[in-house]
């Protein structure tokens, strides 16, 4: 199963040691479960996997896939650093006490007031074009303050992933692009507006199970590191290769380990850092760190046959909380909570409860024979879940749970209506 979810031998599923099902009774649903010590073997089988070949490796944990404050603090407790793309993020960060030299700051659109107060807690900022790059020398000088920078490069490469999650493609809104002479130019222009400039960055795409553009990527930034070397003197101290590596979606998928990534990606950075001064190599990985840590409880209010077509199952949460199945035609795989020992079983749809056709979470799916009270499992949501989440229709979000071990607590409490009309007012001629 994934994330080490299992079923116990009357076949109710468990996390950590306690069966969903009473975790549903107890928290109530649509309910997000996620398994601390799942995620704190994720990163250290991450982290082990390149600290093993490299010596200063930073592994930032990219607070979009999950940015529940004790997510980021459990984090933050195994000494990953953060990769944040918001001032929002960059705050629970600092918050959750990830030292600021740890944090890398990403984005193509930084607001002046974000890039103030990234260069006042002296976070990273990787820059992502021209116009910025003079915006950072304005604002460091401004504040009389030394920024600390990277440039993040596009390499240009085909990535096999829905493309709306392919991010190092010629086209892609993101980075300076490598083979125009854009990005030369960029570092050309951080050096003499006086940033400090220490490091690349690149991003190919998320969900990434094909290592090759990842061999690629690194071979081109690296190529283009020595250029850098040559044209401007610039020894880089940290190479940031990004995120995006993929996990697996379906049962019996196998995705790419962190050591199938760091055995082709390492002997590249050696090959490419002889003779030079040893810099920091930086990770930013998300759904690999927290994916498969998480579950989605959702009850199924009721159970209608269809003549001639599958069976609509409809749960009490859609893509309100799961939107990617929406967004790209996502695959989520879902089981029932307890097993009753039934065999048989027919093919079903999963619809949410909103209302739009679209609200449909899964199709075609094998189930054995659901009735309405059931408990569904919907497995790998621990990323890009709840931080995508919308209060569509006036359905208020979900509470996360987490369990370690025996203990399970509330880690984000449930909306109620009121906060859904926390922000509303009603102007003065009403
Ligand atoms: N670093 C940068 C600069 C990124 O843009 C991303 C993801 C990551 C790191 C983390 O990537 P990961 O290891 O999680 O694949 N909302 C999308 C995924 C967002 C991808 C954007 N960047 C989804 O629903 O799949």
């Amino acid at each position: 199963m994934f994330g080490g979810f299992r079923l116990d031998e009357e076949g109710h599923l468990r996390a950590g040691g306690l069966r969903v099902s009473e975790l549903a009774e107890r928290f109530g649903t649509p309910l997000f479960v996620l398994d601390e010590d799942r995620i704190r073997e994720n990163y250290r089988r991450f982290r082990q996997a390149f600290s093993s070949r490299w010596e200063r490796v930073v592994v930032a944990y990219a607070y979009k896939a999950n940015s529940a404050l004790a997510v980021c603090r459990v984090l933050q407790q195994e000494g990953a650093g953060a990769e944040v793309v918001s001032e929002g993020e960059l705050r629970a960060a600092l918050k959750v006490g990830v030292p600021p030299e740890r944090i890398f700051f990403n984005g193509n659109a930084k607001s002046e007031a974000e890039i103030e107060l990234a260069v006042e807690k002296g976070v990273k900022i990787n820059l992502d074009s021209l116009e910025e790059v003079e915006v950072v020398g304005e604002v460091a000088g401004r504040l009389g303050k030394e920024a600390e920078v990277g440039l993040r490069v596009n390499p240009g490469i085909e990535v096999p992933t829905h493309p709306y999650i392919a991010t190092g493609v010629k086209d892609s809104k993101f980075g300076l692009e490598l083979e125009t002479g854009e990005a030369l130019e960029g570092f050309r222009k951080a050096l003499e507006v006086g940033l400090r400039v220490k490091g690349i960055h690149f991003h190919l795409g998320s969900q990434l199970l094909d290592l090759r553009p990842f061999e690629e990527g690194t071979r081109k930034v690296m190529e283009f590191a020595g250029l850098l070397k040559r044209e401007l003197g610039l020894e880089l101290e940290f190479v940031d290769v990004g995120g995006g590596l993929g996990v697996p979606e379906r049962p019996g998928e196998r995705g790419p380990s962190p050591e199938d990534l760091a055995s082709r990606v390492v002997p590249i950075l050696e090959e490419h850092a002889e003779g030079g001064k040893p810099f920091t190599l930086v990770l930013e990985p998300g759904r690999y760190l927290v994916g498969d840590a998480g579950l989605l409880l959702l009850r199924v209010e009721y159970v209608k046959p269809r003549k001639g077509g599958a069976t609509w199952i409809c749960v009490d949460g859609g893509t309100n909380l799961l939107l990617r199945p929406a967004l790209m035609g996502t695959y989520y795989h879902m089981e029932l909570a307890d097993r009753r020992g039934e065999g048989g079983g027919e093919v079903v749809n999963v619809g949410g409860p909103l209302c739009q056709a679209g609200d449909v979470i899964g199709r075609g799916r094998r189930l054995p024979p659901v009735r309405r009270g059931d408990l569904l499992v919907v497995f790998n949501a621990g990323a890009y879940t709840l931080t995508m989440a919308n209060q569509y229709n006036s359905r208020p979000r979900a509470a996360v749970v987490m369990v370690k071990g025996e203990k399970a607590e509330v880690i984000r409490k449930r909306e109620s209506c009121e906060d859904i009309w926390r922000y509303d007012t009603l102007p003065s001629w009403l």
